[in-house]
């Protein structure tokens, strides 16, 4: 041990300068193998969709570190990829078929994966390895139907997720209005429809109400139910707490310019049910209840709680919640228990750069109504990094950020964006002579973004997504990514294990301090 803390002391994390390299970079002492990639087959019917996003890990035995169920997200598709659908061909509308393998490409995986000989790999054909798609049946988890049906059909935008102290899976429906398009009221509440992006509502006529929710997945069956109780909105993820008497408190937000932070706190323990869901009114630190029974400006315009769940966009924006810069990841620090909220960009607002921010909940109690906000940490050049997205803690409380730049520097035509190159992934060490500095750790391939990173359950592998390379591929004959350098060039969304030197030794940086 002596030894040990000499050589820790001694301890640079050496960080990485921005890079447009066409490859996954990793810093000194750290390496990676792909575990899965878009395409792969893991099972006899089953392949892995498109666009990974959020991973989440869930040991057999506690006891085993190394061998369990993964869940990853697969958030949404390119057509080109998955159903040959070009949108720039001059007159192309997409078929049936070409919207049936789409529908396929999203949802999520589950996988059983283990560790040997210091590699992660599927178990092929597992009896556990299954996909859920956006064409499987989802119960709703509420008393009242719909728009008249207490099941929906499939889940899809899956972004980031949570896991819950019962050990299921969460997955968050984000941009649900890219499949089967949104609904729009006039002022007499006059419902139309506006089309989707993709345009799967040409062939199945889905109510958008069945999308934009908190979805509960159970590893073991894959069955899978809908939390209307948390609202309706682009939910980026969800993020539990369990108190002492079991009730939880669930954080999540709403991926939109000017949108809002939500937290349900359950009246029951372990119910995703029961409760009342509170937005933020972040300049007075106070949660401001979503409920219909107790808020006369809510009743005035809504004919029940569902209406206000369904529309909960609206009913936040009535009650003058604040607007946020585009809430995207929230973790909680498992040392000083405040919790920590991406606030990735508001480009109409000029917020380029995006921060970090960051709640203490009066008196430590996840459960209070009021709060104090403040900026944890702004991105911009000082900082070296712009717009936070998902984040992880590890088991010594390092902080783990990854950037989301897409659609910006991606085009490679947005200014503030060009210092930055590749979106990456930081740390900040909460130890040792780098604490709280905020060092790049690894660069993503061109076009891509690093997502969904966390943990093993013995902290030393770091999974995580890396999603959409080589996304703005105009022509399968010259992709702007081939990376993961498969044999057909052709770029795949793929989750990796990254284990090495670094993460142990950011593992023991308390020692120092000790
Ligand atoms: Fe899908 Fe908000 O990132
Ligand atoms: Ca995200
Ligand atoms: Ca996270
Ligand atoms: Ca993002």
């Amino acid at each position: 041990p002596e030894a040990i803390l000499k050589k820790l002391k001694n301890f640079v994390l050496k960080g990485m300068l921005p890079s447009d390299t066409d490859d996954l970079l990793l810093a000194n002492g750290l390496k990676y193998n792909v575990i899965v990639k878009h395409g792969d087959k893991i099972s006899v019917e089953d392949t892995f969709g498109d666009n990974n996003d959020f991973t989440c890990f869930i040991p057999f035995d506690e006891k085993n570190p190394k061998d369990g169920l993964l869940w990853v997200n697969h958030e949404y598709m390119n057509s080109l990829f998955v159903s040959g659908y070009n949108y720039r061909n001059p007159g192309a509308t997409k078929t049936k078929e070409q919207v049936d393998k789409e529908i396929y490409s999203v949802g999520g995986t589950i996988v059983r994966i283990k560790e040997e000989n210091g590699q992660w790999k599927v178990v092929e054909n597992d009896p556990y390895n299954k996909r859920i798609t956006a064409h499987t049946p989802i119960k709703l988890n509420w008393d009242v139907p719909i728009a008249g049906k207490n099941t929906a059909i499939g889940t899809l935008s899956n972004c980031s997720g949570g896991i819950t102290p019962w050990n299921t899976f969460l997955t968050c429906e984000e941009n649900y209005d890219s499949c089967f398009g949104e609904i729009k009221y006039d002022e007499n509440n006059n419902r139309s429809r506006i089309a989707s992006q993709y345009g799967w509502e040409k062939f199945y006529n889905r109510p958008p109400e069945h999308y934009g929710w908190v979805v509960e997945i159970d590893p073991k069956d894959g069955s899978a139910q809908k939390h209307i109780a948390l609202g309706r909105f682009a939910h980026e993820c969800c993020t539990l707490y369990e108190l002492d008497d079991k009730r939880v408190v669930a954080y999540t937000g709403d991926d939109k310019n000017s949108e809002h932070l939500y937290k349900f706190i359950s009246s029951k323990p372990g119910s995703l049910k029961e409760g009342t869901l509170y937005v933020a009114d972040t300049i007075n630190g106070k949660w401001l209840a979503l409920d219909w029974s107790t808020q006369p400006l809510l009743k005035e315009k809504f004919k029940d709680q569902t209406e206000v769940l369904v529309r909960a966009r609206e009913a936040s924006k009535i009650l003058k919640a604040t607007e946020l810069n585009r809430p995207e990841d929230i973790e909680i620090d498992p040392v000083t228990g405040h919790v920590f909220v991406s606030l990735t960009n508001n480009k109409p607002k000029n917020d380029f750069h995006g921060s970090i921010l960051k709640i203490e909940e009066t008196n430590g109690e996840y459960d209070a109504l009021t709060f104090k906000a403040s900026t944890y940490m702004a991105g911009g050049e000082e900082n070296g990094f712009s717009c936070p997205d998902n984040l992880a803690f590890d088991m010594s409380g390092n902080l783990w950020i990854t950037t989301d730049m897409s659609g910006s520097v991606m085009n490679r035509e947005d200014k503030p964006y060009m210092p930055f190159k590749n979106n990456s992934l930081f740390v900040i060490p909460r130890y040792g002579k780098d604490a709280g500095k905020i060092i790049r750790v690894a660069s993503a391939p061109i076009d891509a973004e690093l997502t969904g990173p966390w943990f093993s359950p013995d902290g030393k592998s770091l999974f995580l997504s890396v999603q959409h390379p080589g996304e703005q591929t105009k022509d399968l004959q010259n992709p702007t990514s081939t990376w993961p350098f498969d044999v057909d060039n052709i770029p795949k969304s793929s989750v990796v294990a990254i284990t090495g030197d670094l993460i142990e030794k950011m593992n023991k940086l308390q020692e120092i301090e000790a």
